[in-house]
């Protein structure tokens, strides 16, 4: 709507005097020097060896976005659509305004925003950079336990943008989305929420929508543990400090779930619901006993549960887990919700695969959660204030 469209529908006052309270005319242009962003540490910084949004601290709320690459879209123009995003990306997370950001003030508020690339099989496909793929980019196989709808699976192109306000998230989400209109075309988008993480016997979690404490058993960011199990290594080449992402959409049957006791809930999980405490023990960062049998001679926690299931059974099956809950239940469809499962790893086959494969052979959880979306990308190392994203790659 133009300006002398405004005055002409009558909006004409209000319209005015809230432009001119606000220190921007109709056109929104600033009228005077925008404020400086509120809180400095809430900045999360963009450049860096590793790509951000994977060992930061989860935000409260995240967008994953899948495009598909049209058909022109060439090497050439895969070096320039990097280039646009990561400027985007580079400004945002500054809390500055993208070039031709037409809601400037959405983007001053910097609410810990990151975002993360990445590139899936068909990429690397399409520009002719099979050779070059991660060996450890495998797209997973089909499971017994899946009902995968098309719409929630694959992608070329993945950004995750995570933010602790869903304005700012909104507002980083409808730029890239301009950004990345003629080079790609939208294939999905899923959003998901979490509490802010709290400090609950010693470790750092959140609640899933099951109320579980979601995120205990996982590698601590800035050890030489949380390394090797996440980053790419320098044998990889030009993937070193990169990651892979395993995003499964899972939807949990939460009506069915609610007939349990909470013991069954419990030894479902191996855990207590209250605490995250394994059942053998009273803290959630207790080591758990999976030896430990009771006065039966019955194991504690049972050898199907889903915990049971998902510890390590060999020296390398293990990720790094950063989920997020999804809610879409609406009056027409009715219940819809469940877990952005997404796991980050050096090697999606030789970490993944095999604790994937356990759970759909037994895991007590499978009575009330079904895989149904399942896409796999290439997280490309960080960049630093000259380069882009994926340039080790496409250059
Ligand atoms: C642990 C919930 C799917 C892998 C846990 C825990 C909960 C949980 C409550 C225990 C607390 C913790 O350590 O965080 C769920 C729910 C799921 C789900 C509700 C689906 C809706 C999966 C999937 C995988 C997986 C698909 C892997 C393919 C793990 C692993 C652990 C774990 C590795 C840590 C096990 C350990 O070492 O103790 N999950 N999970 N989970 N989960 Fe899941």
């Amino acid at each position: 709507v133009s300006r002398r469209g405004l005055l002409a529908a009558g909006g004409a006052v209000a319209a005015t005097s809230v432009g001119v309270a606000a220190g921007y005319a109709l056109a929104g242009q600033p009228t005077e020097p925008a404020a400086a962003p509120e809180a400095d540490d809430s900045l999360v910084p963009f450049h860096g060896p590793h790509q951000a949004g994977i060992a930061t601290q989860p935000q409260t709320h995240a967008a994953f976005l899948a495009f598909d690459l049209r058909g022109a879209t060439d090497r050439a123009a895969a070096v320039r659509l990097m280039k646009l995003l990561t400027d985007d990306a580079r400004r945002l997370t500054a809390a500055t305004p993208v070039l031709g950001d037409q809601e400037p003030e959405l983007a001053r508020t910097p609410a810990r925003l990151t975002f993360t690339f990445g590139f899936g099989p068909r990429f690397f496909t399409q520009l002719g950079l099979m050779q070059r793929q991660p060996s450890g980019l495998t797209e997973l196989p089909a499971f017994g336990i899946d009902q995968l709808k098309p719409q929630f699976c694959d992608g070329d192109l993945l950004v995750q943008v995570c933010a602790d306000d869903p304005l700012v998230l909104a507002h980083a989400v409808r730029q890239v989305t301009k950004t990345t209109r003629s080079f790609a075309k939208p294939r999905w988008v899923q959003r998901g929420f979490t509490q802010p993480r709290v400090a609950l016997h010693g470790a750092e979690v959140s609640r899933n929508l099951m109320g579980q404490l979601d995120g205990t058993v996982n590698p601590v960011p800035a050890t030489p543990d949380f390394d090797a199990v996440v980053w790419a290594g320098p044998q990889t080449g030009w993937f070193a400090g990169g990651t892979t992402l395993v995003l499964r959409r899972i939807t949990m049957q939460l009506d069915t779930w609610d007939e349990l006791d909470t013991p069954d809930k419990e030894l479902t999980i191996g855990r207590r619901l209250a605490s995250g405490a394994p059942l053998t023990g009273t803290a959630a960062t207790d080591q758990a006993d999976f030896a430990a049998v009771d006065a039966n001679g019955l194991p504690v926690i049972p050898p199907f549960s889903h915990m049971a299931r998902a510890r390590p059974h060999q020296q390398n099956d293990r990720f790094l887990r950063r989920p997020y809950n999804y809610d879409d239940s609406n009056v027409e469809s009715g219940a819809d919700a469940g877990l952005l499962f997404v796991t980050y790893q050096a090697d999606i086959a030789a970490q993944y695969l095999p604790v994937q494969q356990r759970l759909a052979e037994q895991d007590l959880l499978n009575a009330w959660t079904v895989p149904i979306g399942s896409a796999v990308f290439a997280l490309p190392p960080g960049c630093d204030e000259n380069g882009y994203i994926g340039e080790g790659l496409l250059a």
